[in-house]
């Protein structure tokens, strides 16, 4: 569990290090952030230690060191707090000062001997723009290390987020290969140093190697997972372009499409790739569950207002009050209710049909304007004046509904009867009787419905009617 920087370094940096082109003396002035990870476990000596700091000090000799070009921010494995920021300096003799600090630094408390901790540290605080991390500089982190740690998922997850990774595994005792190999980007990325003659070249390759990748263009190396392209907009900047369905950085997270929330009234949703599926609950359809197969749309309303004389001017402006009440809570539109108003008695007048185009406003003030006809009750009349609307004028996919309003008696019985049977077996509509004056005649009422009791009702119950109708209507399905 040795560390050996002293004997190690020692040679490192005694040795001379040439570049066989002069490109790459530009490329250590590159933009780049690099974080040394220095092993201070208990077993490695304190001289090994301090070794380790003046090898990170001969190194940035080696780079121009600046906020344009590179920074360098070291930290011991074990604490911390020991070690300093990309932002804490800006020049090369700040730099060294602050190593230095370290070097004499006396705070020796506080191990906890965890690599993958440091690990996190170096994510979330060391390559992190509010302690002067470069978005734009290259990322590199050496470890140097004799291996004896643990170490988990946190180099893939640096790795990740473009962070190149060096393990440096240093010990004359033998060195834990395996984990400096999983630390580091790659095999070429890895320098075990037991063989203090290959130690020159091992360094000479760390700075070139580390040179190379500040160089290269990141879209090389195959980043952008499901993208259609990678964009290099210079040093460690690319942006890739992802294909649909997928976003992150590197274009290799799955959208989930349901995080909208797009299914509507309880649907449960199902992400798929680029797209996404609702599965109703009962009653409910549409791509998102929208179409509520209870609700009123589309229906087409015919109100058929009484005016004959059994029916006094006092009920007929009972009448005329029911509807207005019932208009309130519809929601009137092309895609929604249409609404048609007629007046009977000895003849038939339509003050509106579903064509007209109005809004309920102007229908309250056309129903207001209906006058009282005083006349004979010719029912038949007035359910075949009906029928020609519902035919010339309804929307084909839309439910259909007469709500007649009158008191039970007619002129015509036997003929109305048929009529009314016509309505319900030709159009498939549904017809609601609103019983209005004193001697309403209730049997007469319910044979006008087809039979169904429950679509006779009083007409001081507007609400009433209303839940009865969408539960009639909900009960047919389209
Ligand atoms: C750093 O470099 C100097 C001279 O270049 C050398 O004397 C010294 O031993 C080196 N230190 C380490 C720890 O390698
Ligand atoms: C970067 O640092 C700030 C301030 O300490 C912190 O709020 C933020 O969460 C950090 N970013 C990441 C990715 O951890
Ligand atoms: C790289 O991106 C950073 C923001 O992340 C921006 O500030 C910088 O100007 C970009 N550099 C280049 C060369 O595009
Ligand atoms: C570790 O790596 C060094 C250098 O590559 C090698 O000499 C040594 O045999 C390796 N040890 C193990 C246990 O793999
Ligand atoms: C560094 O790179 C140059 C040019 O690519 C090469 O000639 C030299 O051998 C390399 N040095 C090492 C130690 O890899
Ligand atoms: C997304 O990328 C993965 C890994 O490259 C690949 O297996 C998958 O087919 C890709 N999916 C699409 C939709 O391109
Ligand atoms: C009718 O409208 C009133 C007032 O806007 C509302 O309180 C009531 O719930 C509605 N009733 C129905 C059945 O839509």
């Amino acid at each position: 569990m040795i560390a050996i920087c002293y004997t190690f370094l020692l040679s490192v940096l005694s040795s001379n290090i040439h570049f066989g082109h002069t490109d790459e003396g530009d490329c250590l002035k590159q933009p780049g952030d690099i974080l040394f990870l220095v092993d201070r476990s208990g077993s490695v000596g304190e001289d090994s230690f301090q070794k380790c700091l003046d090898f990170v000090v001969n190194v940035s000799n080696y780079f121009e060191i600046g906020n344009d070009h590179v920074k360098f921010s070291i930290f011991t494995t074990e604490d911390n707090r020991m070690g300093f920021y990309f932002d804490q300096y800006n020049t090369k003799d700040q730099l060294i000062d602050l190593i230095k600090k370290i070097k004499n630094n006396e705070l020796m408390s506080g191990y906890y001997d965890c690599f993958e901790k440091s690990l996190v540290h170096a994510q979330n605080l060391v390559f992190n723009k509010s302690n002067g991390a470069r978005g734009f500089a290259h990322k590199i982190l050496v470890a140097i290390t004799d291996g004896q740690i643990y170490v988990g998922t946190g180099p893939k997850t640096l790795q990740n987020d473009d962070v190149i990774m060096f393990g440096i595994g240093a010990s004359i005792n033998g060195v834990n290969n395996d984990t400096i190999m999983r630390i580091a980007s790659s095999p070429k990325h890895v320098y075990i140093v037991n063989n203090f003659n290959f130690v020159s070249h091992v360094t000479q390759s760390l700075i070139n190697t580390s040179c190379n990748e500040m160089q290269k263009n990141p879209c090389e190396s195959g980043k952008c997972v499901n993208a259609t392209s990678c964009i290099w907009t210079g040093q460690a900047n690319y942006t890739c372009i992802c294909t649909h369905g997928f976003t992150g950085k590197h274009c290799d997270i799955d959208i989930n499409e349901c995080d909208s929330l797009p299914c509507q009234n309880g649907g449960t949703c199902e992400d798929k790739l680029n797209a996404y599926t609702c599965h109703c609950p009962h009653l409910f359809s549409g791509v998102n569950c929208e179409k509520d197969q209870c609700s009123l749309r589309p229906m087409d309303i015919v109100f058929l207002m009484d005016g004959s004389y059994s029916v006094d001017t006092s009920h007929f402006g009972q009448q005329k009050h029911f509807i207005k009440q019932v208009l309130q809570n519809l929601t009137i539109g092309p895609d929604d209710v249409l609404v048609g108003a007629v007046t009977f008695s000895t003849n038939t007048d339509v003050s509106f049909s579903f064509k007209s185009p109005f809004d309920v406003t102007q229908m309250k003030t056309a129903i207001d304007s209906v006058h009282f006809m005083n006349g004979v009750s010719f029912l038949g009349n007035a359910f075949q004046t009906v029928g020609n609307m519902l035919q010339m004028e309804s929307r084909s996919r839309s439910k259909r509904i007469v709500v007649l309003l009158f008191d039970g008696m007619m002129s015509d019985p036997t003929e109305a009867k048929r009529m009314a049977d016509n309505l319900i077996n030709q159009f498939g509509a549904k017809i609601f009787v609103i019983a209005f004056g004193n001697d309403f005649y209730h049997e007469k009422a319910v044979e006008l419905t087809g039979g169904v009791r429950e679509n006779v009702l009083i007409h001081n119950q507007p609400i009433k009617f209303l839940n009865r109708l969408i539960a009639s209507v909900s009960m047919t399905r389209i």
